[in-house]
């Protein structure tokens, strides 16, 4: 059996979570939309033609922003194709996925989605392709008052009242080649500060988000994310982060231990907008928003291109598995642990596609194994990130040293409830934990929620929906200030500790 020893002190804290960090994103990309979220004539479609059984999976995780309409559809898009009447909407080549994009979904539907989802709204725009100016009409269609040209049309289209949308994310992944209208850091930091500049004279209250690297493996990375910082600084209030991570190379020890990649990412990030903070000798700060992450696996990057021109053809469908739901709360734990840093974290995407929450057109809906894990992190990681000292057995894969075999992260919130968060990645043998609590007295175990499977394999289809699911069978006890859990091989376990 493995081992591992883990201390928390109740005055050893990273920050307070932020509300945003329980957050996701919302693509016109495949089926994420339309035949996602979205599909009048279905049987459990409203009025509105908003799916509700994908509504039910959806209204528990109690997402605080939904990042929309992009993604790397944002490039080339046009926000004016979706507001207004539907008939009068235009039909687009839209590039990014190789796709038709009819715009019978769009910014205006969004917001009565978003608004019957009790969610808000973090609009990104078009600076790729499109310019300052069109970005601050889309801010003067959502937020302002009344009585111009844009603000006018929001009422016809009936929101009589502001939308009052608080982020914006100023473009999408730009540094990369596969967008249209790539940019370097500098012509790209100057560009989004005008556009910033010129969004915020409308809307005093907005944040910005600037786009910084698109993932670690970027050349560019971080020369870029410094470069456009240095150029907008004081104008911009987030950078922009994404990180995906693949068993392509079916190594499940290696993919496991690849959350480790997302810590050392995001830690450099950090660290990069320290650097530009300090060169400027600025008091302002500027956090992480952590606006696309997940696994993603599949070669499925490249079926755009065999069938093209579709409306809304499924795209980025992995079937995900047991062993993704502990990759993701690897992802998600850390999170938690730059509760510092990172103040926006979006799950990438939300239905169907790169999702763990699965449809068919005209048929069900039903969840694989990841959905689990980030449905514990919004139930349970709400509060205050402890530093979390993990002290465990070790090995080493294809491409990593030293891997803890216990990735383990805790929370307390306001109430004093302390959860812990703890993934043995050991694919063949338990673990056992035993984990020290310094300034936490009196507290027992109330629940220990497992989710593991035989095989990592295992997943989740319309048939046989509960295939993998949690279950609240763990053996954590409390014993001196000390709770002792023996995890089962490949687990994700959630420990609630309270008085
Ligand atoms: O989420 C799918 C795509 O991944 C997004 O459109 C893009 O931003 C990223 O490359």
């Amino acid at each position: 059996m493995k081992k591992a020893k883990v201390i928390i002190d109740k005055d050893f804290t990273i920050a307070e979570i932020d509300e945003k960090v329980f957050s996701s994103f919302v693509e016109p990309l495949g089926r994420c939309i339309y035949g996602g979220i979205y599909e009048p004539g279905h049987e459990s479609a409203d009025e509105d033609g908003f799916r509700q059984d994908v509504m039910e999976y959806i209204k528990p995780l109690n997402l605080t922003l939904n990042r929309f309409p992009g993604g790397n559809f944002t490039s080339t898009y046009r926000w004016e194709d979706g507001i207004g009447p539907k008939e009068e909407r235009p039909r687009r080549v839209e590039v990014a996925w190789q796709c038709i994009e009819t715009n019978e979904f769009g910014l205006d539907e969004f917001a009565k989605w978003s608004d019957k989802n009790g969610s808000d709204v973090m609009m990104t725009v078009n600076l790729a392709t499109r310019g300052v100016l069109e970005a601050m009409d889309c801010v003067e269609y959502c937020n302002f008052e009344g009585g111009t040209h844009w603000s006018e049309m929001r009422k016809k289209n009936g929101f009589e009242k502001p939308l009052n949308y608080k982020y914006w994310c100023l473009s999408n992944e730009i540094d990369g080649i596969w967008q249209v209208g790539q940019k370097p850091g500098r012509e790209y930091g100057l560009l989004a500060k005008e556009a910033a500049k010129g969004m915020k004279l409308i809307d005093s209250e907005i944040k910005t988000v600037l786009a910084g690297s698109s993932s670690p493996g970027q050349d560019t990375f971080p020369a870029f994310d410094v470069e456009a910082l240095e150029e907008s600084y004081d104008f911009i209030d987030y950078l922009s982060v994404h990180h995906y991570i693949g068993n392509m190379e079916n190594d499940s020890a290696n993919y496991l231990a690849k959350p480790m990649v997302t810590d050392r990412y995001l830690d450099n990030v950090a660290a990069a907008i320290a650097f530009v903070k300090a060169k400027k000798r600025s008091e302002h700060e500027v956090y992480i928003s952590f606006d696309e992450f997940n696994t993603w696996h599949s070669i499925a990057r490249e079926e755009r291109f065999e069938k093209k021109w579709r409306v809304a053809p499924p795209l980025l469908e992995d079937t995900y598995t047991a062993e993704d739901a502990l990759a993701l709360g690897g992802m998600l734990l850390s999170v938690l642990r730059h509760a510092d840093s990172v103040k926006i974290a979006c799950v990438s995407e939300l239905v169907n596609c790169i999702s763990h929450i699965r449809t068919r057109n005209q048929g069900g809906c039903w969840v694989l194994p990841p959905y689990y894990a980030f449905l514990h992190y919004t139930q349970y990681g709400r509060g205050t990130a402890l530093l979390t000292k993990v002290n465990s057995d070790v090995y080493d894969s294809k491409d990593y040293k030293d891997v803890p075999y216990l990735d383990a992260q805790a929370v307390v919130d306001a109430q004093d409830n302390i959860t812990v968060f703890a993934i043995n990645r050991s694919l063949e043998e338990q673990l056992e934990m035993s984990l020290e609590l310094r300034g936490f007295e009196g507290y027992s175990v109330k629940k220990h929620i497992v989710l593991t499977a035989d095989d990592p394999k295992a997943t989740n289809t319309e048939d046989t929906p509960d295939a993998v699911k949690p279950a609240e069978n763990g053996n954590a006890r409390c014993e001196n200030g000390c709770v002792k859990a023996v995890l089962d091989k490949m687990s994700w376990n959630v420990i609630c500790l309270s008085k």
